[in-house]
C-alpha cells in the first residue's frame, strides 16, 4: 500500500503557514463562497486558475477539462455553469484556453488516441469550420496557436448558447462571457476580445473577434507566414482596432 505521505505533510505545513499569516482565513472561507467569476479552462497542470489572476480561493469558481471544451450534452460542465449562474450568481464566465494546448494539438493529428478522440472531435470540428482561415499557416505551431484561439472563441459562443446563460440574460441578469487565452511561455493572458453581455451581443462579439483574427492573418501573410510571436502580432492587431 502506498500513501501520499509527502503531500499530506505539505498540506499540514501549508495550513499552518496560512493560519499564522491570517488566523481567520479558513474560518472566513468556510462560512461562504461568493465568487464573481466562473473560470472554464484546460486541465493542463501548467494553467492554475486562481494563481494566473492572482486571486484567493473563494474568488473564482472553476471548471476544467481537456482543452476547455463546452458541449451542450456535457452534464458536468452544464451543472457547473448552472450552479455558478443561478446560485452563485457570478457576473463573469471566462473561457480560458492556452497556447500550445496538447488537447488541441491532438485533435488534428492523424493518429488515433482512443476514447479521448470523441472528446477532441469537438475541436476538430472547429478546425474544419475554419480550415480556410487556418490554411495560411500549414501545420506549424503558429497554426496550432490560431486553432487554440479559435477554440476559445467557439467555446465562448457555446457558453452563450446554453439554456442557462440564455435564460439568465432573458431575466436581465448581469452576466458577461469572455474569451481569453493564456501564454505558458510568458504567463500573460491575451484577451481575445469576445465579451458578450446579452443575446444580441453574441453574434456581434463573434464577428468582432473574428475580424481581429482575420487582421492577424493578414499581418501574418504580409510578414513571412507568421514567423513573429503571437504576442507581437496581437499587439499590432490591437493597436489597429483601438
Ligand atoms: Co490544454
Amino acid at each position: 500500500m502506498k500513501r501520499l505521505t509527502e503531500l499530506l505533510e505539505k498540506n499540514r505545513e501549508w495550513a499552518d503557514k496560512i493560519n499564522q499569516e491570517d488566523p481567520l482565513f479558513f474560518e472566513t472561507l468556510a462560512q461562504q463562497q461568493a465568487p464573481e467569476y466562473l473560470w472554464i479552462g484546460c486541465s493542463d497542470s501548467r494553467v492554475p486558475a486562481n494563481e494566473i489572476v492572482d486571486m484567493l480561493p473563494g474568488e473564482l469558481f472553476v471548471h476544467r477539462n481537456v482543452a476547455n471544451v463546452v458541449v451542450h450534452t456535457d452534464m458536468n460542465c452544464l451543472s457547473v455553469i448552472q450552479y455558478a449562474v443561478e446560485v452563485l450568481k457570478v457576473k463573469h464566465i471566462m473561457v480560458v484556453g492556452h497556447y500550445g494546448c496538447g488537447g488541441v494539438a491532438a485533435s488534428i493529428e492523424q493518429e488515433a488516441h482512443g476514447l479521448i478522440d470523441n472528446w477532441l472531435r469537438n475541436i476538430r470540428r472547429v478546425f474544419q469550420k475554419h480550415s480556410d482561415f487556418l490554411s495560411v499557416w500549414d501545420h506549424s505551431h503558429q497554426q496550432l496557436d490560431r486553432l487554440c484561439e479559435l477554440n476559445v472563441i467557439e467555446q465562448s459562443v457555446n457558453v452563450c448558447e446554453t439554456t442557462i446563460v440564455q435564460q439568465a440574460w432573458e431575466n436581465g441578469q448581469d452576466l458577461t462571457v469572455h474569451g481569453w487565452i493564456y501564454g505558458l511561455s510568458d504567463g500573460l493572458v491575451n484577451d481575445l476580445e469576445f465579451n458578450a453581455s446579452g443575446i444580441a451581443e453574441v453574434e456581434e462579439q463573434y464577428q468582432l473577434a473574428m475580424s481581429k483574427m482575420n487582421k492577424l492573418r493578414e499581418l501574418a501573410e504580409a510578414s513571412d507566414k507568421g514567423q513573429q510571436s503571437p504576442r507581437s502580432l496581437w499587439d499590432k492587431v490591437k493597436s489597429i482596432f483601438n
